[in-house]
């Protein structure tokens, strides 16, 4: 089974002090609340992830606590291609590696549009991300126009082929996590419908069998980002080709994020006493 994935993006939001609050609030829910018990084993028995992303300010705050490791995963939103240097204002891989990330989100769609980070951007990105033992959760999605114009699978198309020409099958089994984010959805309330979720994540899975066989194809984590919400979690999750969820808005309140946790932590642990 694949490893299930639940990712809280915080986007511009809490410094390090509320960062290191919020992880400590996480981690009493996983040792205290008895669904929060059963996440944990989960965890422990690897079939599920939990991973915050806050801003690159606070990851040293949130990652902080010796235990958070070990149960929260840590990832930055973003990082820049090159090691070190005369870059004012980046930050590094090994600086996202001593802060206690993991992960490292990329071509996240608020990137490609506000900051307009292209696809060749990106894929000097992932490359190094890879190169530095960081795993990317590497975003891809179309706007509402491309969709309305019938265009959302050659958008996704370009987004991965782009990104992923020059690797191997087995680093993009192993090591990539693919968030389809449609950008009409982020934000915005909408979010797509569990079959319209579903469908697009086929459409990457079928687009990374094409360039690196079935087998990856299947092992590859896909998650689903975009006006996530306690009341459609479950929905969104219990699709075939769904596995995971990128949360905004509602990974910012920790009532909200553990509700999802709670509605999202793999049936058969659910169960267990
Ligand atoms: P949202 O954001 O859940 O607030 O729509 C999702 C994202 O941008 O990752």
């Amino acid at each position: 089974m694949v490893k299930r994935m639940i990712a809280g993006n915080w986007k511009m939001n809490k410094g390090p002090m509320e960062a290191a609050n919020f992880t400590e609030k996480l981690e009493n829910w996983f040792s205290s609340d008895e669904i929060g018990r059963f996440a944990s084993q989960a965890i422990e028995g690897d079939a599920f992830e939990v991973v915050i992303a806050p801003p690159s300010i606070s990851l040293s705050a949130a990652a902080g606590a010796k235990r958070v490791e070990q149960r929260i995963g840590i990832a930055a939103q973003n990082v820049f291609y090159e090691l070190k240097g005369a870059f004012t204002g980046e930050i590094s891989l090994p600086m996202l590696k001593e802060a206690g990330c993991k992960y490292v989100i990329l071509g996240h769609s608020e990137r490609r549009h506000i900051f307009g980070e292209s696809d060749e951007l990106l894929q000097k990105k992932l490359i190094s991300t890879l190169e530095s033992d960081i795993l990317p959760i590497f975003c891809v999605g179309e706007t509402l126009a491309q969709r309305e114009a019938g265009q959302m699978e050659k958008v996704l198309g370009q987004q991965i082929s782009s990104a992923f020409s020059s690797l191997t099958s087995d680093v993009v089994s192993d090591m990539i996590v693919v968030a389809y984010e449609p950008v009409w959805a982020i934000g915005t309330g909408k979010a797509a419908s569990e079959k319209d979720a579903d469908q697009a994540c086929e459409v990457i899975r079928g687009l990374i069998a094409d360039m690196f066989g079935r087998s990856s194809a299947e092992k590859l984590r896909i998650l689903y980002g975009g006006s996530v919400s306690v009341d459609n979690c479950s929905e969104l999750l219990s699709m075939n080709n769904v596995n995971g969820l990128l949360i905004g808005g509602a990974s910012l309140d920790i009532d909200s994020f553990t509700k999802i946790l709670a509605k999202t932590v793999p049936g058969s642990f659910r169960a267990k006493k």
